[in-house]
């Protein structure tokens, strides 16, 4: 038995999933081939229980978008921890985030810190209702597992019905739909909120900029949730890269290089309604994160760091598209080069899905790291890619030649 199976057997006699979060649980279909648990990653590499080194394109989930211990980053939140983590007023470093935020984020004119994506989307939400004097929301793309998110996600997860009366979900792209709900429900609509891209094949935001349009029309208030967009696609977000205009906006994921922050900012007219009521959380204004932030986006704007990302995210692109030709498989780079996947294109949906399986389970044996979207970091150079690329031909040839029988009875694996 190795290591990593032994203190997962363990880890999930306590924890369960034996992990924090589920999309962080080893996939079953994968057993063998995926790592149960990382201990360590530099740049763009991690390294498993078992020491087996992988390049990573999973990026902790999306936060780590310059690398892993990254010197800067953490040289900063070590000076800052000389000085204290958390204190019971505000802390000057504060305002220096802020700036940096109000300087790089279109619509940031206020500003404030959270912890985790979901509680900058809610923060936006409460705003949204006090301003409007509204209830309702519609909601579209995953926001995070809080209650108003999860009315749609399972049975017998805990969310009260009742909320499925305040809570309305548009399915992620669909227009129509939108509209349909819109129409129908605008008296009683404080907002609508939506991711702005789905990592996707709609490249130029036309679902996000329609309900913008749609939002302005009834005098809805749009909040965009940048949580996986926002400093990824580029600094701004989608609402730089597509020039859609958010009246509120959340953003976490890759604004501190994998230090817990987020923030809810947005116009001055909707952000002041937080003089009117409580808003208080104790480690909003954690000094570390903050630290971390700030020197993530000094970094990101000094070095151009999208410029690269963007650099790599084609090269990969190519790549895929180089393997597919060569190796006669139906498919095509697609998404946006920061987070570009490999799209299986057969008319048969349920072959493709099991192609993804097994190219990922190739993948991980190859010592790639990756889950859907290829997420690339400032970290990633382009002899890292060129090796990703060589080992994904090599696994894609090895899902090419699974036993007929195998390829017939993996099963998609997302949740
Ligand atoms: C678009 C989006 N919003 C919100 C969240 C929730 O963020 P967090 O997990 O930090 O609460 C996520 C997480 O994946 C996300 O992708």
């Amino acid at each position: 038995m190795k290591p990593s199976d032994k203190y997962f057997e363990e880890a999930l006699k306590l924890i369960p999933w034996g992990t924090q979060t589920n999309a962080k649980r080893p996939f079953p279909q994968f057993d063998e081939t995926m790592p149960k648990f990382i201990v360590r990653g530099k740049g763009c590499r991690i390294w498993d229980m078992e020491g087996k080194e992988y390049i990573d394109y999973r990026l902790a989930l999306g936060p780590v978008t310059l690398g892993y211990c990254y010197e800067e980053v953490d040289q900063a939140v070590r000076e800052q921890m000389k000085n204290g983590v958390l204190f019971s007023m505000a802390s000057p470093i504060e305002l220096e985030l802020a700036r940096l935020l109000h300087e790089t984020v279109p619509n940031a004119d206020m500003i404030r810190f959270m912890k985790t994506g979901e509680d900058a989307n809610l923060s936006n939400i409460r705003i949204a209702r006090a301003y409007t004097k509204r209830e309702m929301i519609l909601m579209s793309g995953y926001h995070g597992y809080p209650d108003w998110f999860a009315t749609e996600d399972s049975p017998n997860n805990g969310v009260p019905e009742f909320m499925k009366d305040y809570v309305k979900v548009i399915p992620w792209g669909n227009l129509e739909e939108a509209e349909r709900l819109i129409r129908l429900y605008h008296e009683r609509l404080a907002c609508v909120i939506s991711i702005p891209y789905d990592m996707g094949e709609d490249i130029h935001g036309t679902f996000i900029k329609h309900l913008r349009t749609l939002t302005k029309e009834y005098g809805i208030l749009l909040v965009i949730d940048e949580v996986w967009t926002g400093f990824r696609l580029a600094l701004g977000g989608a609402q730089e890269l597509f020039g859609v205009d958010a009246d509120l906006a959340s953003y976490a994921k890759a604004m501190a290089n994998g230090y817990p922050i987020s923030t809810y900012l947005g116009k001055r007219e909707y952000m002041q309604s937080l003089d009117h009521f409580k808003m208080t959380t104790t480690y909003a204004g954690e000094t570390l994160s903050i630290a971390a932030a700030i020197a993530t986006l000094k970094i990101m704007k000094r070095e151009k760091v999208h410029d690269h990302i963007n650099a790599m995210g084609r090269r990969l692109m190519a790549g895929f598209n180089t393997i597919a030709k060569e190796l006669g498989v139906e498919g095509y780079a697609a998404g946006l080069p920061p987070s570009a996947y490999l799209k299986f294109s057969t008319p048969d949906a349920a072959y493709n899905a099991r192609m993804e399986y097994l190219w990922f389970r190739e993948l991980f044996r190859e010592g790639v790291f990756v889950m859907l979207r290829w997420f690339i970091s400032y970290s990633h150079t382009e002899k890292d890619i060129d090796e990703s690329i060589e080992k994904a031909k090599r696994a894609l040839r090895r899902a090419l030649d699974a036993e007929p029988g195998e390829r017939n009875t993996v099963k998609p694996f997302y949740w």
